[in-house]
């Protein structure tokens, strides 16, 4: 059984404030990319767990991580799973790489072993191993809030075209929101402006439009910790990207381009500034 594990970027990112228990309130609106990692699920004794990136190969995988929590949830033990973890995100960029590879295990398993867990079950447990991976239970665009556990899917078709280039050094989500100087957070209903905008623009389908409604409030903080982002995100315009928008907490950018030949040109002009580059599209529901 093979399953994809897409990419993610944030359209939107706005914190809302500090909560008491140290993590972020968000809202934020959140799109899969057809690029993706690809997990293989086999039968097998036990749970074996292998990597193209023998460093990923480790119990303190987001994946294996998902398979025993599943395991631990099931009324009879299973029997094993041998899961094999074809990488093609790249780690610290913010794309959401490992979440969404935990997410894909915990939806495939859950079938494989014939779990039944209800996707409400699924979305809870998503939420204990990261704030990113309820989203990728759903999709593939939805309004995020809360810490990430409330996901409200968004139904747009735009196929949007990125490129996507990443610098060497990589960014921890904890050292960026650290740096970030967030009041407390007040409980609200109300969804910020920033949402509702991006959501229209989605709906108009015109790039230039999305590109004019990004926001992260996360680029501040990240470019203190990464300076070379700067230039990278002129590089990126002066590439033909219609804006250019951080990557979650980075480090990796995404550019909004116009059509899939100037994502093509420009992640190919661009491996000369940063060491890894590519081009996706926005995953959108079937008409
Ligand atoms: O939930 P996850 O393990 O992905 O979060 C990594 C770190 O990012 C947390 O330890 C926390 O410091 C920060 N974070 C936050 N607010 C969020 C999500 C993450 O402060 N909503």
């Amino acid at each position: 059984m093979q399953v994809p594990a897409p990419a993610k970027i944030n359209l939107t990112l706005r914190v809302r404030g500090k909560r008491p228990d140290g993590y972020h309130e968000l809202e934020s609106v959140m799109q899969m990319l057809t690029l993706a990692d690809t997990l293989t699920i086999a039968d097998a004794d036990g749970l074996v767990f292998t990597s193209s990136d023998p460093a990923l190969q480790t119990e303190a995988n987001l994946a294996v991580r998902a398979a025993r929590l599943l395991m631990a949830h099931c009324p009879t033990p299973p029997r094993g799973a041998k899961i094999h973890l074809e990488k093609a995100i790249p780690m610290r960029a913010g794309l959401g790489g490992g979440s969404s590879d935990a997410a894909a295990v915990l939806a495939t398993l859950n079938e494989f072993w014939n779990i039944r867990l209800t996707l409400d079950r699924l979305a809870a447990l998503a939420a204990q191993l990261g704030s990113d991976v309820p989203f990728f239970l759903d999709g593939p665009c939805s309004v995020i809030r809360g810490r990430g556990e409330t996901v409200v899917p968004v139904l747009h078709h735009t196929a949007g075209h990125v490129v996507l280039a990443k610098p060497a050094a990589g960014l921890s989500t904890a050292d960026v929101y650290a740096r970030l100087h967030a009041e407390p957070a007040h409980a609200s209903s109300e969804h910020l402006p920033e949402t509702a905008a991006m959501i229209a623009a989605l709906h108009t389908g015109d790039a230039t439009v999305i590109a004019r409604t990004l926001v992260n409030d996360l680029e501040a903080p990240a470019f203190a910790l990464l300076p070379e982002l700067a230039r990278g995100r002129q590089r990126m315009l002066e590439e033909g990207c219609l804006g250019v928008i951080l990557c979650g907490s980075g480090s990796a950018l995404c550019g909004i381009c116009p059509d899939a030949t100037t994502a093509a040109h420009a992640a190919l002009d661009l491996t000369n500034d940063f060491p890894w580059t590519a081009t996706a599209r926005f995953i959108v529901p079937p008409l």
